[in-house]
Formats: structure tokens, C-alpha cells, sequence
């Protein structure tokens, strides 16, 4: 059935491609963003509420004037290494802030919602595929604080009667396949973008990080998930939403790919050389991450339609081609 749906960072890179997804599927959805590292163009322009997740009493009247039913919470900050530096910002967002989310959800008797959660809370696992049993042991502040909300979730759940959804996901690639919308960091650390970014003639090389890692080709291995798979696992945990209860789920394809597989598979779907050169070890870079992606399948009835990762660099391209300046390129 439709809803009235908050969604919270919807104008960053995975939050407007769920955006765009509850839009087609009939929901009401109002964006609130503080465009901090969201884009105004990135969502429908009446669909935006410019506002700061730290402020609740913005957020609870928001939820009164739009009768919000249910919350998406895509306002996290992500960047391992950033949360390394300045782990005060990762604590401030990810958990106080977020806290504020939650309570102001309580006053305004919002009682479900999905929350953007990381492989990053797994740490260094021994084990791959990573299940949701595997134990969860971060290894840097940025996993450590999504593990925290994790926590803040379920325990609201059992004492608040919260239902909630903890989707835990790989890596997220690609773009919508309009090339409308896609992929817009300042500055780009992510590989798949850097590497088209190459492609574009706006880098000069890739620079590999670590080749002798305990890997087949000796560089590391991602699950990387479409990013419309991502939003149509949204979409199907919202309709799944059940007040007391909660589910952990990952989202991942299940397939593992090499840093340097995704370089020759950018290769193939561009046309261009892509030159590269071996570089350092990242801190806090596991040699190997991989969705054990049964439980999704399970529990949310969704399957990843994007299975072939030429695919998936293809819309990425496409966005990257239209938009070789992000969001600022119109
Ligand atoms: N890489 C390079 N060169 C680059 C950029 C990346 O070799 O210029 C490598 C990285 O070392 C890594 C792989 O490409 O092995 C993927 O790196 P990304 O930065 O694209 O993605 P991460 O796996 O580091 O990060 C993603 C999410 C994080 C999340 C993390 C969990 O972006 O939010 O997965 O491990 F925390």
C-alpha cells in the first residue's frame, strides 16, 4: 500500500536512486537533506526540505505536516579513512544525530523505518561470504559508529516498539539508467568512479592499492551491488515493516570481484587504455569482502537484477559521460 515516507540524505547517491524508486512505486515521499554532500538535482524539486538531521524539532514537524509513516535514514557520513582522521564528526552524525532522528520519530509517533547500514560493521572477517551471524567487530570508527545505531535500533525496537530494517550493504556501483542521476563525491574516492574518471581524460592513471594481498591476482576483492538493486531492497523492506520487530539483512550479490577485474572490465565498456600503476596498501582495507546473499533473497523477496558487473559500469558510464562534472555539468 502507499505511504508518506521521510526520506533522510535522499538527495546523495544511494538515497535519490531510492528516491526515484518509491516515487515509481506509487509512494509519497518527502526528502529532507542539508545538501552538505547531497545535490538539489538530484530529487524532485518539491519533494526537497532543506534541513539538518541534528535538528529535531524541524524533523518532528516535518513528520507532523506530511503525516510520515515511515523513515528512510540514508544522512550517514561513509569514508573509512575520513572516520579514521576525524572520528569526532563520524560519532557527532552517525550516532548523536541519528539518536536525534529516532526521538524525534517517538514524538511525532513515526514507528518504522530503514536504516543504511555497512559490510564495514563486519571488521575483518575470516570467514567469506560474510553471513549475518558473522560476528561484528569493526575495525574503524565509521563501521563502529553504524554498528552503534545498529544497537540503538534494536533496543528501541524492544522497549519503543520500533520495527525496523538494518540493510547492510557491499559495495554500491552504477547509476539509474536514465544517466539522470548517479554518482556525485567531492573529492571521488571510490574505484569505480575514479577508474571512469580516467577514462574521461580527467586522470591520468589508476593507482592500484596493494597487489600483494592474499587474493588470486593480489588485489582486493568487493561484492559490488547495483545501486537500483539497492533502492528495490528498500522498497521491499518498507512494505515489510512490522512495529516490535526488526531485520539485519546484507545486500550484496554474492559475487566477488578484484580491484583489479573491475580496471579491465571499465576497459571493455569504455573503449579506452585505462593506464594504471601499483600503489601503496589503504589503511583499513580487508583483502576480501563477500555477501553471503541468501538471507535477503529469503526474507525480503528481492533478487539483484544487475548480475553482470559490464552492466552495471555501463550505467555508471553513462552517467559519467553526460555528467563528467557531476551534478554541476548542466
Ligand atoms: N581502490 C584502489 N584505488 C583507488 C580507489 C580504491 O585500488 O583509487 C581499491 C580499494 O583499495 C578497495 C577497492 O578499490 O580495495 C574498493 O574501494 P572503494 O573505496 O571504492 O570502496 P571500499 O570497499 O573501500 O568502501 C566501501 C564503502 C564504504 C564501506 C566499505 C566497507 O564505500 O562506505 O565499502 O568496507 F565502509
Amino acid at each position: 500500500s502507499q505511504m508518506n515516507v521521510l526520506i533522510v540524505g535522499g538527495a546523495g547517491y544511494i538515497g535519490s536512486h531510492a528516491v526515484r524508486c518509491l516515487i515509481d512505486a506509487g509512494h509519497h515521499v518527502t526528502v529532507f537533506d542539508n545538501l552538505s554532500y547531497g545535490h538539489r538535482e538530484s530529487v524532485p524539486e518539491q519533494s526537497l526540505i532543506v534541513g539538518d538531521l541534528a535538528d529535531r524539532k524541524h524533523l518532528v514537524q516535518v513528520m507532523k505536516e506530511h503525516k510520515i509513516e515511515a523513515v528512510m535514514h540514508f544522512a550517514a557520513f561513509a569514508l573509512v579513512g575520513e572516520s579514521v582522521e576525524n572520528p569526532a564528526i563520524y560519532y557527532r552524525n552517525n550516532v548523536i544525530a541519528a539518536v536525534e532522528l529516532l526521538d524525534a520519530m517517538r514524538e511525532a509517533g513515526v514507528n518504522k523505518i530503514v536504516f543504511s547500514s555497512t559490510t564495514a560493521t563486519y571488521g575483518e572477517p575470516d570467514l567469506i561470504p560474510i553471513a549475518e551471524t558473522t560476528r561484528q567487530d569493526p575495525i574503524n570508527p565509521y563501521g563502529f559508529t553504524k554498528l552503534v545505531f545498529e544497537r540503538a535500533l534494536a533496543d528501541y525496537s524492544a522497549a519503543y516498539g520500533l520495527g525496523y530494517a538494518a540493510l547492510r550493504y557491499f559495495n554500491a556501483a552504477g547509476a539509474h539508467p536514465s544517466g539522470e542521476i548517479g554518482e556525485d563525491h567531492t573529492p571521488e574516492s571510490h574505484l569505480i568512479p575514479i577508474v571512469l574518471q580516467v577514462a574521461l581524460g580527467q586522470r591520468e592513471h589508476i593507482t592500484i592499492f596493494g597487489d600483494d594481498y592474499p587474493t588470486p591476482d593480489g588485489t582486493c576483492i568487493r561484492d559490488y551491488i547495483h545501486v537500483q538493486d539497492l533502492a528495490t531492497a528498500h522498497l521491499s523492506a518498507l512494505q515489510r515493516l512490522k512495529p516490535g520487530s526488526g531485520i539485519r539483512v546484507n545486500l550484496g550479490t554474492g559475487q566477488g570481484t578484484s580491484v583489479r577485474q573491475i580496471i579491465q572490465a571499465a576497459r571493455d565498456v569504455t573503449g579506452h587504455a585505462i593506464p594504471e600503476i601499483m600503489g601503496q596498501r589503504r589503511a583499513g582495507d580487508p583483502p576480501e569482502l563477500v555477501a553471503d546473499a541468501t538471507l535477503a533473497r529469503q526474507v525480503l523477496d528481492w533478487t539483484p537484477q544487475y548480475t553482470d558487473l559490464h552492466e552495471t559500469i555501463e550505467t555508471a558510464w553513462r552517467w559519467h559521460q553526460s555528467h563528467p562534472t557531476g551534478y554541476s555539468s548542466r
